[in-house]
């Protein structure tokens, strides 16, 4: 961890948790396996971020175009994550962790939505980590329904046009509060965002790494933190080359 410091550790980091099915199919087990499995690497990493500092960890959990997938399968990631935050709430308030869930809530259906905001409003004065639930998100929804608020301000005299500013569309998105990702890893080798915090993501670092979500380990993890340390981040400025004294 010879790069890792208070100073290098991120703020903020998101993951694109990606590779349960292929896990699970490595296997021949049900892609439902990977799932289970993953959430076990789910509990571990935010032990990990707790510890090393970090502020935010945001989750990619459930995106909107999840639906689509086998009825079963949906059905089975629903249960998952009822199932953690039933059991494990209890163990991650009294760890100090706040939670927070981005996402459309618009149409949930069953105890699932009360279960979400359940699990916010029990850590809502924590201190601690913030784990960020990305449940039913999709970054263009995010914007979309952003937009859509923002325009309806406008139509009823309660904002001018010009008054809309990259600030207010930051406040104005699910995320509003919170700090952009430094830094968004994603698993499983594949190279793409995938519709994931798009407008927060403008400056963030992007690392893919080719383990599986479930083999995602404590080491994977540092390993990333390093290789992170290591980057040079300009947000579309330039590095000043250091001027020799006397030149
Ligand atoms: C991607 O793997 C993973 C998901 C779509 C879901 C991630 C969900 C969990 C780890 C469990 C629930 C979450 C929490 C926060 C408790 P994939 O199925 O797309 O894998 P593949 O690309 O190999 O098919």
């Amino acid at each position: 961890m010879q790069n890792l410091t208070a100073t290098t550790v991120p703020q903020h980091v998101a993951i694109i948790m990606d590779g349960n099915g292929r896990w699970a199919n490595a296997r021949g087990l049900p892609r439902t396996m990977g799932h289970r499995k993953g959430v076990e690497t789910v509990r571990a990493a935010v032990k990990t971020a707790g510890e090393l500092g970090i502020r935010y960890l945001t989750l990619f959990a459930f995106s909107s175009e999840n639906w689509s997938r086998p009825a079963a399968e949906v059905s089975d990631l629903m249960g998952l994550l009822k199932t953690f935050i039933r059991r494990d709430l209890a163990d991650l308030h009294r760890e100090n962790v706040r939670i927070r869930v981005i996402g459309d809530r618009s149409n949930l259906r069953g105890d699932i939505l009360p279960l979400l905001v359940e699990a916010e409003e029990t850590t809502r004065a924590n201190t601690g980590i913030t784990l960020v639930i990305a449940f039913n998100y999709g970054a263009r929804d995010e914007m979309t329904r952003a937009m859509r608020r923002l325009a309806a301000d406008v139509a009823e005299g309660r904002l001018r046009p010009e008054d809309i500013t990259p600030e207010r569309i930051a406040a104005t998105l699910d995320t509003s509060g919170i700090p952009d990702p430094d830094l968004i890893i994603r698993t499983s080798g594949e190279e793409r965002l995938s519709n994931f915090l798009l407008w927060q993501g403008a400056y963030s670092e992007l690392i893919f790494v080719p383990e599986l979500w479930p083999d995602f380990t404590r080491e994977t993890f540092l390993a990333a933190l390093e290789k992170y340390a290591c980057r040079e981040r300009r947000f579309g400025g330039v590095t000043e080359p250091t001027l020799a004294v006397g030149s």
